[in-house]
């Protein structure tokens, strides 16, 4: 608020000199503190989309190559144009390569066009070409260096891919562990490794006897300290290059012992918010929750969507409250507490949208859930930084609704056309893909976005071990 505060103290000085100089001539102060009050209305309404667009996406620029087969021009209606720039347009390099103007306003999200609606990018990918492009080189160049325990080590159930198939709600973490050691990702050659995995599983430590949820901080500071004795990876980069990963919540305060990984190593986990001191986003990358289903659900195609839309989940969170206050008796947003008595499965497949609402934590597996049943999702969960958001134009196939707005949650939803819904139900169609596991990977699927998540946060520079380039170190 540094305007208002500027004005502020202006009028508190002129308050002072007018006061003194012209004694009774309080209407001096009294008009500019009505000002005042209306540069701070002005400020805050001009401002305010901050808070009502949380999930504001700026993807990159778009290069020259076709960009566009999928998009539905019609929902373009008004022509946009590139506003005058003339730092563009004096050397034309830009111009160049972002093409003409509406293509580059296409690529960029939600635009307020000239009747002041909002307009949508219908592209599922931000720019499709570039992640093409860059998935390939991920795929042909990243190299992980896991480090090695033995079978016999004490604590190898924690630090070794388990010998199951991983299900249920946390499976993400132990899923993505067991995929990545059988990957071509991996290399025993440290030299050769853009990033260093840190094996430790948060979900193993928690139910570790000799460990549990009371444990598992001290644990933490012990492995970063063995492994920072026995190899030079960690201390020649203070940990950059180096991450974990972790999808329950209790992960978010495993880092409390060992500051050093929470700051600096990269953080792939469920419990995204960056809202919360302990994820940073940009450095740190979400890990989508999901509850692996194999194959495809029966009746996607023959689905009949009757439902508007649909929630099931206990209320453990002031959001949820407020979704049943509002919405508990409606006959067209069903939002069921506690036990549900049909099949979870039919309801996703009988709804048109479906919702998720933040709980404990921002993440649940119900996105990944409604996209495997074909329901366009609608996230209730501010500040969730959603997965592979780096990648994935989320407003292409999900409803984003900022908590505050719940009352308006109908009106919102009705609100969208039965066109833009079928556009938005196509791409629920497309993502889906990325929120599905394999035991043997398949391409784009979850854990290959992970992997392009963390190619986009692999250092771009290696750093010598030259002692001329010795970091300081932290102070604890
Ligand atoms: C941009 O500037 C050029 C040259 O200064 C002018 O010819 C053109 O009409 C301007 N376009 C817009 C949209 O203002
Ligand atoms: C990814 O890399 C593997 C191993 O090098 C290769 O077999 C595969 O064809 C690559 N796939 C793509 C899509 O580049
Ligand atoms: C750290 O190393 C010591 C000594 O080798 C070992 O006893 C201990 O289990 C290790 N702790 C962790 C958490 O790796
Ligand atoms: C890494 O740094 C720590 C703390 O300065 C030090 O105790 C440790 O010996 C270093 N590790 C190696 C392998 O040099
Ligand atoms: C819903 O119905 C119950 C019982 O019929 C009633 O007590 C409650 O006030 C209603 N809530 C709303 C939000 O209409």
């Amino acid at each position: 608020m540094a305007r208002p505060s500027l004005l502020y103290q202006y009028y508190h000085s002129h308050r002072h000199l007018s006061s003194r100089s012209f004694g009774g001539f309080f209407f001096i102060p009294t008009s500019l503190a009505l000002l005042t009050s209306f540069l701070i209305l002005f400020y805050i309404y001009s401002t305010s989309n901050l808070f009502t667009h949380t999930h504001q996406i700026t993807p990159r620029i778009k290069l020259p190559s076709g960009f566009s087969t999928l998009s539905s021009p019609s929902l373009f209606s008004a022509p946009i144009s590139l506003e005058n720039a003339s730092e563009l347009t004096k050397t034309g390099t830009l111009e160049r390569i972002i093409g003409d103007g509406s293509e580059s306003q296409r690529a960029r999200g939600p635009q307020s066009s000239s009747n002041g609606q909002y307009e949508k990018n219908n592209e599922v990918f931000h720019d499709r070409d570039i992640f093409l492009e860059d998935y390939k080189e991920m795929n042909r160049t990243l190299k992980i260096y896991v480090y090695p325990h033995r079978k016999d080590y004490a604590f190898a159930n924690v630090l070794l891919p388990v010998d199951f198939k991983p299900g249920g709600n946390y499976a993400s973490e132990s899923y993505f562990k067991k995929v990545l050691m059988q990957s071509h990702f991996i290399t025993k050659n440290p030299t050769v490794a853009d990033l260093f995995f840190l094996p430790f599983s948060i979900a193993r430590l928690r139910h570790d006897p000799r460990v549990g949820v009371g444990g598992i901080q001290d644990f933490i500071r012990d492995y970063m300290f063995n492994i920072s004795q026995t190899y030079p990876y960690w201390n020649r980069t203070n940990g950059v290059d180096h991450f974990y990963v972790a999808c329950h919540s209790i992960g978010r305060v495993a880092m409390e012992k060992a500051p050093e990984v929470k700051f600096n190593a990269i953080q792939v986990v469920c419990s995204s918010s960056y809202f919360l001191t302990g994820y940073i986003a940009h450095k740190d990358a979400c890990l989508p929750q999901i509850w692996p289903r194999e194959g495809e659900p029966p009746n996607l195609v023959s689905s009949k969507r009757k439902k508007l839309a649909f929630f099931a989940g206990a209320i453990n969170s002031p959001v949820r409250e407020k979704l049943l206050q509002t919405w508990r008796n409606d006959s067209e947003i069903f939002a069921h507490f506690g036990r549900l008595t049909t099949p979870y499965a039919d309801e996703l497949l009988g709804s048109k949208y479906c919702l998720h609402v933040k709980g404990f934590e921002v993440n649940t597996a119900r996105i990944a859930d409604s996209l495997y049943y074909g329901c366009v999702p609608v996230i209730i969960a501010n500040y969730y930084d959603l997965p592979f958001t780096d990648v994935l134009n989320w407003k292409s196939f999900s409803v984003v609704v900022a908590t505050l707005d719940i009352p308006l949650l109908k009106k919102i939803l009705k609100g969208i056309s039965s066109k833009e819904y079928l556009t938005l139900q196509s791409n629920v169609l497309k993502v889906r893909k990325h929120f599905q596991w394999h035991l043997f990977p398949v391409h784009y699927d979850a854990f290959y976005m992970v992997m392009y998540e963390l190619w986009l946060r692999r250092s771009s520079m290696k750093i010598s071990f030259d002692d001329s380039m010795v970091f300081t170190t932290h102070n604890r």
